[in-house]
């Protein structure tokens, strides 16, 4: 695939996104991405304007302000496979939201947080498809919870939502005392890497 098809292939309609009902598509879009092109999930839960906003979930005691802004989360001495995250987020009449900052974080291999630095942190805008992308990995387990990862949301520097994204086929969710099927990730696992897509829904209006 040249580049000018590739960039025809990544340039979706708004009216796709807006088609509330209709399960979407993500597709990659920026240079992080590039080499994962056979990446393209349903995107879950489906946008509805009668379903309820995203869950609210405790921050947990490990959040940190002022993450930088960075797609690739990963450390150089990160073995096997990344985990590329995929999110989107709209209103609650399905309109992406542009500008969204997504924070994201979440504990190393061994289920540790770095509470000193930002390993495993960053945070991103999001484009005027309402969507972010973070190159990550697959949190470790830590004691008395299962793996995942947490995540803010803001909007004209007003907090949106505060919640917690799960993995499918952890045996550990069924245990946590914080697991909520409606946060689990669509997820795939292909040869090289694995990915997962959610959307955010928040009671929110385009800026
Ligand atoms: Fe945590």
């Amino acid at each position: 695939m040249n580049s000018t098809e590739n960039e025809k292939r990544l340039k979706i309609p708004r009216r796709q996104f807006i088609a509330c009902g209709v399960a979407m598509s993500f597709m990659p879009w920026v240079p992080v991405a590039a080499r994962y092109e056979d990446h393209r999930l349903p995107l879950t839960p489906q946008c509805d304007s009668q379903k309820p906003v995203t869950p609210a979930q405790t921050p947990g005691p490990f959040y940190l302000p002022n993450s930088p802004e960075r797609s690739d989360l990963r450390e150089p001495s990160d073995a096997g496979k990344p985990f590329l995250l995929q999110t989107m987020v709209v209103n609650r009449d399905c309109v992406p939201l542009q500008g969204v900052i997504v924070e994201l974080w979440h504990a190393d291999g061994q289920g540790r947080y770095d509470t000193k630095g930002y390993r495993y942190r960053g945070m991103q805008l999001t484009t005027a498809e309402g969507r972010t992308l973070f190159k990550a990995i697959k949190p470790g387990l830590y004691p008395g919870r299962t793996p995942h990862f947490h995540v803010r949301l803001w909007q004209e520097g007003q907090l949106q939502l505060t919640t917690q994204l799960y993995f499918q086929g952890m045996t550990q969710n069924e245990r946590d005392f914080l697991f909520n099927p409606a946060l689990l990730m669509q997820e795939q696992e292909n040869t090289d890497h694995h990915s997962g897509v959610f959307l955010f829904v928040i009671d929110s209006h385009p800026v």
